[in-house]
């Protein structure tokens, strides 16, 4: 009952290498980017135009697109709060855009500075805008299975939010477990009461693997019939406003599952062990997906 295609939303070189201590340089972050698209992912969220002051791991995202060899096929997508990151965004080349808000008010205060319909109503010019240039807007919701300062989330709060996203214009919404504290039971639940307010083929699922869930959580979502996952390449990631959210779930473990389970995704995933090895090593680890760590052989 699985789809027999997942489109795989590579999202390490924002969603990752914005919560390292340590800055990636532009030219680091052009060749991680240029070797995930060499492996066959075609949607690679590559940057944020946030405020430096807010995230500096992502100022540069302008220099990134400057500098990056842009496969035919592949979308590269920026993550923009406003209308002024989305200005930034067509400035530099960018042909679409994602904007982000949560379910739950006190994390949309502590990563965006505003409210959850504050934010909702700084997308409105925001779509606006990208649909008269003709870009296409994701949406995420995070806290969508919890929330690191108001604890359990309503799903009702998530449909809500969901489905605003939708309204405005967005043409997928991705529900974020941004603390990566859900489990299947309850990933499944939340995203089939998403699914009975919108289409799911409009859902992705995002899941943090903090507690060793997301994979688990993906197949439960699986079952239910997502076909859109995020996922970051050795599991890099978190957020800097989500103390104690460890990485995301690694693409590499995502597309041997999928693999597996005969599921087409178009990605090839020597391609993707390559790139997680390379970040990896720009970073001084070792590389954080299950996989690379089995293929070790020193
Ligand atoms: P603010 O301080 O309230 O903004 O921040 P402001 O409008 O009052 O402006 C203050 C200053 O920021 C001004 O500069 C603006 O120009 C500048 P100053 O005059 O002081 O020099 N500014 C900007 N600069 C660059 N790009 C912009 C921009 N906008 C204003 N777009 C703001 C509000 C939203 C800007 C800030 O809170 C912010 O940038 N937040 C971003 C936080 C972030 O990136 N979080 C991580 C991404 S979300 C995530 O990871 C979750 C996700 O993965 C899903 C999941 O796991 O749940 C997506
Ligand atoms: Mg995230």
């Amino acid at each position: 009952q699985f789809a027999e295609r997942v489109r795989i939303v590579e999202v390490g070189p924002r969603d990752g290498l914005q919560n390292e201590a340590h800055t990636v340089s532009v030219k680091d972050r052009v060749a991680l980017i240029e070797r995930l698209a060499m492996a066959g992912l075609s949607s690679i969220e590559a940057g944020s135009f946030v405020s430096p002051r807010w995230v500096p791991q992502m100022a540069g995202t302008a220099e990134v697109f400057a500098r990056l060899q842009r496969r035919s096929g592949t979308s590269y997508t920026v993550l923009v709060p406003n209308r002024q990151g989305f200005e930034a965004a067509v400035a530099a080349g960018v042909r679409e855009v994602a904007v982000f808000t949560s379910a739950s008010e006190s994390f949309a205060q502590r990563n965006t500075n505003c409210s959850i319909t504050k934010s909702l109503a700084r997308f409105e010019p925001v779509c606006d805008a990208a649909s008269a240039a003709g870009m296409r807007v994701r949406g995420y919701v995070s806290c969508v299975l919890g929330c690191p300062y108001e604890g359990a989330v309503a799903v009702a709060a998530v449909v809500e939010v969901a489905t605003r996203l939708a309204a405005l214009g967005c043409y997928e919404v991705s529900l974020g477990d941004t603390i990566g504290i859900g489990t299947p039971g309850k990933a499944q639940a939340m995203l089939t009461a998403v699914a009975g307010s919108m289409p799911m083929e409009q859902l992705a699922v995002h899941f943090h693997d903090t507690c060793g869930q997301a994979l688990a959580n993906v197949l439960a979502c699986l079952e239910a019939g997502v076909s859109v996952v995020d996922s970051a390449v050795s599991g890099l990631g978190g957020c800097p406003y989500a103390v104690g959210a460890s990485g995301n779930l690694a693409t590499e473990d995502l597309v041997y599952m999928l693999n597996g389970l005969g599921i087409e995704s178009g990605v090839d995933i020597d391609g993707v062990v390559e790139a997680g090895t390379f970040i990896s090593g720009v970073l001084g680890r070792l590389p954080g997906s299950k996989l690379a760590l089995a293929r070790r052989v020193d």
